[in-house]
């Protein structure tokens, strides 16, 4: 590749990448705000069909973590049927966004207008959520997607209050790995399994 870095360092970095959830960050440890900004910005260098740039990431951090919490907790009992309805998932829901010391919920906004399918603005915001966690990752930082049903209700997309068309697409937490903690193993199909050569 070019002198920016090598492909066997951006390949190890993808593949190092793991989802690593709020009960193993040290909730005690802070994320800097100039970190942040670079990770966010590098999130927005993601591919954009006609540069619509239809991402929005709303930071929580300190207090705004609790009332995250509280509005998704009282949405999933307002929202849940009685029959789906899971003590450990509301209470799951209280609980991590206490321990990560940053959790942005990611928002597809439309800006594209009819021009763009609505599909495709939600492609760009999940490509921008890969750059994110790549980078969060290269940073040394852990980072996890959440999309419990929650964040699909108007009651959600009200409180964050986001507009009628937009879409808040997940929740990512972020922060440095508890002390000690065993990274992961990966596991993915081997690509030949995915892959239909087509050379003739
Ligand atoms: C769009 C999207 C939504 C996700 N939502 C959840 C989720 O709600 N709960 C969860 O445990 N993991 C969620 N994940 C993370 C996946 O579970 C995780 O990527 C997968 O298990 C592979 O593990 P890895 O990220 O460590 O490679 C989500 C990932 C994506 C891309």
């Amino acid at each position: 590749m070019s002198d920016i870095a090598t492909h066997e360092q951006i390949s190890a970095l993808i593949r190092h990448r793991r989802s690593i959830k709020p009960v193993d960050m040290d909730a005690a440890r802070a994320v800097e705000r100039a970190l942040l900004t670079k990770i966010l910005e590098d999130a927005t260098w993601a591919p954009t069909h006609g540069l619509t740039e239809p991402w929005k990431f709303l930071v929580h951090q300190g207090a705004a973590r609790q009332r995250l919490a509280g509005a998704m907790q009282e949405i999933y009992r307002e929202t849940t049927p009685a029959s789906e309805f899971r003590e450990d998932k509301l209470r799951k829901m209280g609980e991590s966004p206490l321990i990560a010391p940053v959790v942005i919920a990611c928002v597809m906004e439309r800006r594209g207008g009819a021009k763009i399918p609505e599909v495709e603005e939600v492609e760009a915001v999940a490509c921008a959520l890969q750059n994110l966690q790549l980078s969060a990752t290269a940073a040394g930082l852990g980072c996890y997607w959440s999309s419990p049903p929650v964040l699909s209700t108007r009651e959600f997309a009200e409180w964050l209050q986001i507009g009628a068309e937009d879409r808040c697409v997940g929740l990512i937490y972020l922060g440095w790995p508890r002390v000690g903690l065993n990274w992961p193993q990966g596991r993915r199909e081997p690509v030949e399994t995915k892959t239909r050569w087509c050379d003739e």
